[in-house]
């Protein structure tokens, strides 16, 4: 039966292949890395598969593997394009493989806030930086926000000197590895799966990530405490196949979309509660919290900033230039 399911998926065949969904549906895997409930990601996904599964009923079935239960973010582009999976929510710093113009997304200090990130994916060049990938069959559904990243590592980090000689973790992200170059520091790149493990063992100092991941995955059990320093981005792609979307009739694909948009601007609406909510865990837990005065903040700009030059022509200075107009 094992072997018939796979063989369904990998053909993309139209038939149920799932337990849970009904013959004739159409089975809609969603794989993805984080936890399932208090997470942007995690909680949006759920909505998502709610929604279709009531509004779709018959047509389409949702399933959603959380917690990387099913692919880790490197594989899930490939089980999208062999079609095994059907959606997938990967961060925007994951798709170096496919193309270098997400590399925007990871500007340090690009975005002051979550409404900045939101007024630039709304306009024309964030909508189309969603089909840049086109030419590879994937398709951007939409942007799902998760939060700023904060540092965190074994030994307090006030300043960007603090890092000097440690080891972070990182996302596969030549950005983020220039960025923790910059601070005279070392990174590592390694699966989301991997990251506790790595801090309790000592394999890496620190690692860097919103305030969401840092509590789900407790990263702040294995850790000296967290330096808010709101420095990067952190938001996934919605992305599917372009032949997923084609095999789709298009009163279902059009229904489909619809939700889709809405699941994205009500989970949009909500990340920051949440990241507040997660914030306020961590220091409930009597973790140590370390606001920067603004010349500490100052400190970490001045290091950081550099980079941007390494990557404008990835990226463009017209994109670079559109998302620093967001911030108002
Ligand atoms: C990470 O690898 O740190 C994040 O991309 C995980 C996630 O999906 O939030």
């Amino acid at each position: 039966i094992l072997a018939a399911v796979a063989a369904a998926g990998l053909l993309g065949s139209g038939a149920a292949a799932s337990a849970n969904c009904d013959d004739g549906e159409r089975v809609v895997k969603f794989s993805h890395v984080v936890a399932a409930k208090g997470h942007p990601k995690g909680e949006a996904a759920e909505k998502l598969a709610a929604r279709v599964n009531d509004e779709m009923n018959g047509v389409l079935c949702m399933e959603v593997y959380p917690n990387t239960t099913l692919y880790d973010d490197d594989k899930v582009m490939e089980a999208l394009l062999l079609g095994d999976v059907q959606l997938a929510a990967p961060s925007l710093s994951k798709f170096e493989a496919y193309t270098l113009k997400y590399r925007l997304f990871d500007l340090p200090f690009l975005f002051q806030d979550l409404g900045a990130v939101e007024r630039f994916v709304n306009s024309d060049q964030g909508k189309d930086l969603l089909l840049v990938m086109d030419d590879v069959g994937l398709t951007g559904l939409g942007y799902w926000s998760s939060g700023l990243k904060q540092f965190s590592a074994s030994k307090p980090l006030l300043l960007p000197t603090d890092a000097d000689g440690l080891k972070f973790r990182i996302q596969t992200s030549d950005v983020a590895e220039a960025m923790i170059g910059a601070m005279g520091a070392n990174a590592q790149k390694l699966a989301f799966s991997e990251v506790y493990g790595a801090l309790q063992t000592g394999v890496v100092d620190g690692q860097e990530n919103t305030w969401s991941n840092i509590y789900t995955q407790k990263f702040f059990e294995v850790q000296d405490g967290i330096t808010e320093t709101n420095h990067q981005l952190l938001a996934y792609l919605l992305v599917t196949s372009q032949e997923f979307l084609d095999s789709l009739d298009d009163d279902t694909r059009t229904q489909f979309l619809a939700i889709v948009d809405a699941v994205t601007a009500e989970a949009n609406a909500s990340v920051a509660e949440i990241e507040a909510g997660n914030r306020q865990r961590i220091a409930d837990t009597g973790e140590e919290i370390r606001e920067l005065d603004p010349e500490q903040r100052a400190a970490w700009v001045a290091a950081m900033k550099p980079v941007w030059a390494k990557f404008t022509d990835d990226i463009g200075q017209d994109l670079i230039d559109a998302a620093v107009a967001a911030n108002g």
